[in-house]
């Protein structure tokens, strides 16, 4: 993916953070998705005082993208206010790997520095539809 592209989905990112809806955790994630025809679509965690109806900023992006007719993806940049680089939780990695494929993750820190990673790394052996057959 070009320079300019990541520089692009790190700004989107932090972006998208600042309409986080988290008064529980007060935990703010921003996500920026890139797809294969260069749309970003972005994302930002939503909770409820139902805690487990919370949603994943990841997801937001993820959930976006697919419900305006994306289908292919590049890669995904997440941030929070962090100084560690948030990783996507267990949810997130299993519906990105069935719904955007192994793309390219961005994991910035506050500061803005990146780690990249791939979505096929942080999710060995997934489930996948397959094993619904066997
Ligand atoms: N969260 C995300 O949005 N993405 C992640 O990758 C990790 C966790 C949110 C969920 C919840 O609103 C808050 O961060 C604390 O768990």
């Amino acid at each position: 993916m070009p320079e300019k592209h990541h520089k692009q989905l790190k700004d989107k990112a932090r972006s998208a953070k600042k309409r986080s809806y988290s008064p529980y955790s007060k935990f703010r994630v921003g996500a920026a998705l890139l797809d294969s025809a260069g749309r970003i679509f972005t994302g930002a965690n939503i909770e409820n005082s139902s805690f487990s109806l919370t949603i994943c900023a990841e997801r937001v992006a993820l959930f976006k993208a697919l419900s305006e007719g994306s289908k292919k993806f590049k890669a995904i940049a997440i941030t929070s206010d962090s100084e560690s680089f948030i990783p996507p939780c267990g949810a997130c990695r299993q519906v990105l790997f069935e719904l955007a494929g192994n793309i390219e993750v961005l994991l910035v820190d506050k500061r803005g520095r990146t780690m990249h990673t791939k979505v096929g790394t942080l999710l060995p052996l997934p489930f996948t539809e397959k094993y619904l057959h066997t």
